[in-house]
């Protein structure tokens, strides 16, 4: 059986690089190299999910469920803790500070509104007809300015670095430059890895050229599905692992960064003994892991010989969902502690 350096090595080499990669890396090296020189410690956060395309030139291709709210919602938290943010995202998935208005339910357009139409018929400043504008309405004002301040404070101090992936090929190519231009930082760099990252993918000596054409189709050996539908046809996909990346992330990408994975599962039975597997595989810092259904009130912290629930605590005192308070606000500082702990017992070695 291969091991991971062998199938690292043929992955790399018998997948493209994306064509932004150089691009990518010369930002990574511009932002880290800044942040190195002011002392400011860097996190490089991922988020949301890497697609499986099943054409070459894509019109089809697999994904998965998540959003990018963990991500983007985290990035905020390291920001206000003073780290500087390398936001490795999903194209279109949320990011920071934008996310609070960007959701279908949180529509920005509903939070404005034509200044002629709130007292139609007022005059405006200068005495004449109200000019048409758009403004914030009232109620959303304060809110939004303090979002608008945080995130043009980012901005203007150069803390956050949007970097978009849409494949996993993608997503691990960029992963890998990121974090090898993170290693001049020592332990400083933290890797809080929140994507959801796809297991299995087309290697490219399978993948079709063209749209996958349905006439094309085989008629299947195993005859018509129960379902009824196909008239005997079917679709058959065959997927490779992808290999997992962890392992070199934490041996030789970057050997001093402290590695925060994310573990997720649908069955509550299973989550704590997964989280311990992929600590004992891996032997990184900390796994969180969480459940699709609760993921957004409470989170599994599993480190070496330790496994602590974080909740978000109900008005009611119990815990299990608290709509104004994001279990985000509990993870990052939880994360940060660490770190600190980690960066002290650094420093008292040497
Ligand atoms: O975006 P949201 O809707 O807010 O959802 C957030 C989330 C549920 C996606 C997030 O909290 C989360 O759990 N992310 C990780 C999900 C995941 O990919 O789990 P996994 O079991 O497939 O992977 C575990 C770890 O192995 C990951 O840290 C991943 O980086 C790593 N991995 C995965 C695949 C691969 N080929 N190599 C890897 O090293």
């Amino acid at each position: 059986m291969a091991d991971s350096s062998t199938s690292e090595s043929h992955y790399f080499s018998s997948n493209p690089p994306p064509p932004t990669l150089s691009q990518h890396t010369a930002q990574a090296n511009a932002f880290v190299t800044h942040h190195h020189a002011h002392s400011r410690r860097v996190v490089l956060l991922t988020s949301g999910g890497t697609t499986v395309p099943l054409e070459n030139q894509t019109v089809r291709f697999i994904d998965n469920f998540s959003a990018g709210t963990r991500g983007a919602t985290s990035a905020e938290y390291f920001l206000s803790q003073g780290y500087a943010v390398i936001f490795l995202h999903r194209q279109f998935s949320l990011l920071p500070f934008s996310r609070h208005y960007s959701h279908s339910t949180n529509c920005f357009l509903d939070f404005l509104s034509e200044w002629g139409r709130i007292g139609e018929g007022e005059e405006g400043e200068d005495g004449g007809a109200a000019t048409p504008d758009v403004v914030v309405k009232a109620k959303y004002r304060r809110e939004m300015l303090s979002v608008l301040r945080k995130y043009r404070k980012a901005k203007e101090q150069k803390l956050l670095l949007l970097l978009p992936f849409t494949t996993v090929t993608s997503y691990l190519f960029t992963l890998r430059a990121i974090a090898c231009e993170m290693r001049c930082l020592g332990n400083e760099a933290l890797f809080y890895l929140a994507a959801a990252v796809s297991d299995f993918f087309v290697p490219p000596d399978r993948m079709a050229e063209h749209k996958i054409q349905s006439g094309d189709v085989p008629e299947s050996t195993s005859g018509p599905s129960p379902g009824g539908g196909g008239g005997g046809k079917k679709l058959v996909i065959d997927l490779d692992p992808v290999p997992k990346f962890l392992k070199r992330l934490v041996e030789q990408w970057a050997p001093e960064a402290m590695i925060v994975s994310f573990k997720l599962e649908t069955d509550p039975a299973l989550l704590l003994k997964k989280c311990n597997q992929s600590l004992d595989r891996y032997a990184h810092h900390l796994v969180i892991g969480n459940i699709l259904a609760t993921r957004k009130y409470e989170v599994l912290f599993v480190e070496e010989g330790s496994a602590q629930w974080v909740r978000l605590p109900t008005s009611d005192g119990n815990s299990g969902g608290n709509e104004e308070v994001e279990i985000e606000s509990l993870i990052v500082p939880e994360v940060i502690k660490r770190h600190e702990k980690m960066l002290a017992r650094k420093a008292a070695i040497h």
